[in-house]
């Protein structure tokens, strides 16, 4: 039987600005509009624009590319090769509001190829990327990071966290400990992988240390004939783990109207989720 394989629909959209090497894998430029906050006085690259009389726009807007190495289709399980749109929706974010960012020690968790954690390393102190060590996939986000190091301003490690093992890395418990700003994008899709993913955000939460958690995702929309309706079964099933932490645990929906920086569809289905602990006064 052939193996079930997905590709993201980010490729798709994107693979005019992808070139296809032989073994599955594809270098990807994704551009992104430079904020004015990251333009240096003498960096040329602007992209010049005209409007109807052929009179060039005054208004020019500078642009920046990042070159992501990524699978063009993986199995199930190996999705985390491929980049999703969770992922640029929380690069968008962190482009927006880089107060929120900027000097921080930001966990990345289910990091896949990188490229959010690489966007949090334009501003952050320190960025620990993380994900399961599968299929090479760490030793492709450090790549990644190499491909992009003309705009890393921050200390960057790479490391196993896996949702689904009591163990953490022990050379990075004291740094995740620290993180103060936590990211996942679209790491709910598979109800073992959402479980394991609930009990990291409990272990980290339950720190002493205040920690903001950024989760993106895209409700993912089945029919059932159960239900004899569209439901999203694994945004529900979150839902519905999240819900008994409640009393611990500070959540909130961020609108997804900040400004577009990256080239993607912003989906009305996608979701930015803000979670706190909340420490004892
Ligand atoms: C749909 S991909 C999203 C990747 C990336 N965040 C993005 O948005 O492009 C889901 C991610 O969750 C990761 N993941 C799956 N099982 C995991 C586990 N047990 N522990 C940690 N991460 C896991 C995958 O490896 C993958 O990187």
């Amino acid at each position: 039987m052939t193996p079930y394989t997905v590709t993201s629909e980010i490729f798709t959209e994107n693979k005019n600005s992808s070139i296809k090497l032989n073994n599955g894998t594809a270098i990807s430029t994704f551009i992104f509009k430079c904020p004015s906050y990251m333009i240096k006085p003498n960096c040329a690259n602007y992209i010049l624009t005209h409007d109807s009389d052929n009179d060039l726009d005054v208004d020019r807007q500078k642009e920046e590319k990042l070159i992501i190495e990524h699978r063009t289709t993986t199995q199930m399980q190996h999705v985390g090769l491929q980049v999703w749109r969770g992922a640029l929706l929380l690069a968008d974010y962190i482009l927006s509001n880089p107060d929120l960012f900027k000097d921080k020690t930001v966990l990345e968790l289910g990091a896949g190829v990188g490229l959010t954690s690489i966007v949090a390393s334009f501003l952050a102190k320190e960025v620990i990327c993380t994900d399961v060590d599968v299929q090479g996939i760490l030793k492709l986000i450090r790549k990644n990071f190499l491909r992009n190091s003309a705009y890393i301003k921050s200390k960057f490690y790479v490391t196993e966290l896996n949702f689904l093992s009591s163990t953490w890395p022990t050379f990075y418990a004291k740094r995740m400990n620290e993180a103060t700003i936590i990211l996942a994008a679209d790491v709910i899709y598979d109800e073992n992988i959402t479980e394991g993913f609930v009990e990291t955000l409990k272990k980290l939460l339950s720190s002493k240390i205040p920690k903001t958690i950024y989760i993106a995702l895209e409700k993912r929309y089945v029919f059932t004939v159960a239900n004899m309706d569209t439901t999203a079964p694994m945004y529900e099933e979150f839902l519905k783990r999240i819900e008994t932490e409640k009393q611990n645990w500070q959540i909130e929906y961020i609108k997804i109207d900040f400004p577009r920086y990256f080239k993607y569809n912003r989906l009305k289905q996608m979701i930015l989720m803000k979670i706190q602990n909340k420490l004892n006064e």
